[in-house]
C-alpha cells in the first residue's frame, strides 16, 4: 500500500514538473515574442539561447534528421557485407594476412563436441572486468561451480606479470576452497584476445583490447606466462590443455547438442565471431591435414575498418570514441558494435543534441558530461519500457541529473538509444550473414552469448530479421543463446583436445 502511494505521489510530483516545464516554455516564447518579434530566443540557457523556440513536433524532426547518419540502409549493409568477405578472404590467405586486418586466426580446434564427453574439468575466464574460475562436470550428470573474481583496474594496465600472479591467485585459492588440490585436473583457458595460435596449447597475444593494456604480454604466449605465474606459487598443480577464444567456447557450448552449430558469435563488452571453415579455404593453415579437414576460425573481426574500408558509415560520434579510447584507430567495428561503447555512443549523440536545445531544454547536467556516466545497459532498460511509456527512462535520466525531462525529451531520448542499438544489431546481422553464405550450408545454427544479445530486449529479433534479408535465398539458419561457453566450451575444448591425445 505505501509502495503504491510513493508511486502516486512521484507520479503527482511528475505531473506538477511536466506542466512547470510546459509552462515555463510558454513564458520563454512569450518573452521572447515581445522582446523580439521576429525571432523567438529561449532564456533557459545559452545553448538554447542560440536557437528559436520550437514546438515538440519541429524539435522531434530535427532529432530525428540529427540520427539519420545513425541508419544503415540496405545498400550500406550489402556494401558492409562485401568489404568483409574480401578483408576475411585477405586474412585467409597466406601472402595477404601480414597486412590484413581481420587475422582470422586458426584455433587449431578441428572437432566438434559429440555430446558424450564427460569428466571434471577446471576452467579459468578471462576477457572482461571480471575473471572466472570454473569447476565442471561433464558427462550423464553436469553440474557446474564457479566464482567470480574482479579484475582491478590497476592490473588490467599494470604490468604483465601482475596480471597473470593475480590469475595464479584466484586459480589457488579456488582449489583451496573446494580442495581440489590432489587432484591434477585438466583445464581449459577462455582468453578472449586476440591470439595467433602455434597449437591448442600455444597462443602468442597480438594485441589487447577492451581495455586492457598489461606492458610485456602482446607478442608472448599467454600459457608460458600463466604456467610462470603458477610456478612462482609452487601451491598448485594443474594441467593446461587447451586455450580458447570466448567465441570458441561459445561454439563448442552449443554445438554439444546441436550438431548443426557453425558459427560462434559474442555481442558483448567486445564482438567477435568464430566459424567452422575448411582447410582448403585456410591457405595459413600449417598443421597437418589429416581427416577432419577442418578448423575453426576465429576471426577477430572486431578488428574489421581499422584500414579506413568503414569509413563510409562511420560518424563523428564514432570518431570521438575512437579518439578518446586507450586503442585509438583499433577495434573500429568493435567501437561501433559492442557494449564496451554502445551507451558511449547514446551519450555523444544526447550532449550534442542538448547543445542545439532540443533535449532538455537545452540543459545538461554535470554527470551527464562525464565520459561514460550513459551506460549501455541503459540502452536496453529504455528500450525495454512499452512504446509511450518513458518509466525506466525517466529514472535513468533521473540517475543522470536531468530531473526535468518532458515525454518529448524521453521519446526522443529513446529514438537515440534505438538507432544506436540497430546500427550495433544491423552491422553484427551483416557479419553473421557473410559467415553464412561463406559456410553455404541449408540450415546453419549460430551460437550467442554477450551481454548485450542477453539482455537488450530486441537484438536477437533486429538481427534475425537483418540477417535474413542478407543471406542467400533458400538458406535456414537459427541464432541460440548459447549457455556459458565460457565455462562448459573451455571444459569441452579440454574434453575433445584429451579425448584426441589418448
Ligand atoms: C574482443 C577480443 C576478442 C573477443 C571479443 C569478445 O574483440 O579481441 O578476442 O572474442 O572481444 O569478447
Amino acid at each position: 500500500m505505501e509502495i503504491v502511494a510513493a508511486a502516486d505521489s512521484d507520479e503527482r510530483g511528475l505531473t506538477l514538473l511536466r506542466v512547470v516545464g510546459q509552462l515555463q516554455r510558454v513564458i520563454v516564447f512569450l518573452h521572447s515574442f515581445a522582446c523580439d518579434r521576429g525571432h523567438l530566443w529561449s532564456t533557459q540557457s545559452a545553448e538554447a539561447r542560440q536557437g528559436p523556440v520550437m514546438s515538440d513536433e519541429q524539435i522531434t524532426k530535427k532529432v530525428r534528421e540529427i540520427c539519420e547518419e545513425l541508419i544503415l540502409s540496405q545498400e550500406n549493409l550489402k556494401e558492409v557485407c562485401d568489404v568483409l568477405h574480401e578483408e576475411l578472404n585477405k586474412g585467409l590467405g597466406k601472402d595477404t594476412n601480414p597486412e590484413a586486418t581481420i587475422k582470422c586466426f586458426p584455433t587449431y580446434v578441428r572437432e566438434l563436441p559429440n555430446g558424450k564427453e564427460k569428466g571434471r574439468f577446471l576452467a579459468l575466464d578471462l576477457g572482461g572486468t571480471n575473471f572466472r574460475v570454473l569447476l565442471i562436470q561433464l558427462g550423464e550428470k553436469c553440474s557446474m561451480d564457479s566464482r567470480i573474481y574482479a579484475v582491478p583496474q590497476p592490473i588490467m594496465v599494470g604490468p604483465g606479470d601482475g596480471l597473470f600472479d593475480h590469475i595464479a591467485e584466484c586459480l589457488a585459492s579456488f582449489i583451496k576452497e573446494r580442495e581440489l588440490g590432489d587432484e591434477l585436473l585438466p583445464l581449459g583457458f577462455t582468453f578472449s584476445f586476440p591470439c595467433k595460435q602455434e597449437g591448442l596449447t600455444k597462443a602468442r597475444l597480438a594485441r589487447w583490447t577492451k581495455g586492457f593494456k598489461c606492458a610485456g604480454v602482446e607478442g608472448r604466449d599467454v600459457v608460458e606466462l600463466l604456467k610462470a605465474a603458477i610456478a612462482r606459487r609452487g601451491d598448485v598443480k594443474i594441467k593446461i590443455c587447451a586455450i580458447l577464444n570466448d567465441t570458441t567456447g561459445t561454439l563448442m557450448s552449443c554445438a554439444w547438442k546441436n550438431h548443426n552449430c557453425r558459427i560462434g558469435l559474442i555481442v558483448g563488452t567486445g564482438t567477435n565471431a568464430c566459424y567452422m571453415e575448411k582447410l582448403e579455404k585456410v591457405e595459413l593453415w600449417d598443421g597437418d591435414l589429416d581427416e577432419p579437414h577442418q578448423v575453426i576460425i576465429n576471426t577477430e573481426w572486431g578488428a574489421f575498418g581499422d584500414n579506413g574500408c568503414l569509413d563510409f558509415i562511420r560518424t563523428e560520434y564514432d570518431n570521438n570514441i575512437d579518439c578518446e579510447s586507450i586503442n585509438p584507430g583499433r577495434q573500429l567495428y568493435e567501437k561501433m558494435i559492442s557494449g564496451m561503447y554502445m551507451g558511449e555512443i547514446a551519450r555523444q549523440v544526447i550532449i550534442r543534441l542538448v547543445a542545439e536545445g532540443l533535449l532538455f531544454n537545452g540543459n545538461s547536467s554535470e554527470i551527464l558530461e562525464e565520459k561514460g556516466s550513459f551506460f549501455t545497459k541503459y540502452i536496453s532498460e529504455i528500450e525495454s519500457d512499452k512504446p509511450g511509456d518513458y518509466n525506466n527512462c525517466r529514472v535513468i535520466l533521473e540517475e543522470l541529473g536531468l530531473n526535468s525531462a518532458t515525454d518529448t525529451d524521453c521519446a526522443n531520448v529513446r529514438h537515440v538509444c534505438e538507432c544506436v542499438s540497430r546500427r550495433a544489431a544491423y552491422l553484427a546481422a551483416a557479419g553473421v550473414a557473410v559467415l553464412l553464405n561463406r559456410i553455404g550450408e541449408e540450415s546453419v545454427t549460430v551460437a550467442v552469448d554477450g551481454s548485450v544479445y542477453r539482455f537488450h530486449p530486441h537484438f536477437h529479433n533486429l538481427m534475425t530479421e537483418q540477417i535474413s534479408h542478407l543471406i542467400k535465398p533458400g538458406m535456414k539458419f537459427g541464432l541460440m543463446l548459447s549457455e556459458d561457453g565460457s565455462g562448459r566450451g573451455a571444459a569441452l575444448v579440454a574434453a575433445v583436445a584429451s579425448r584426441n591425445s589418448r
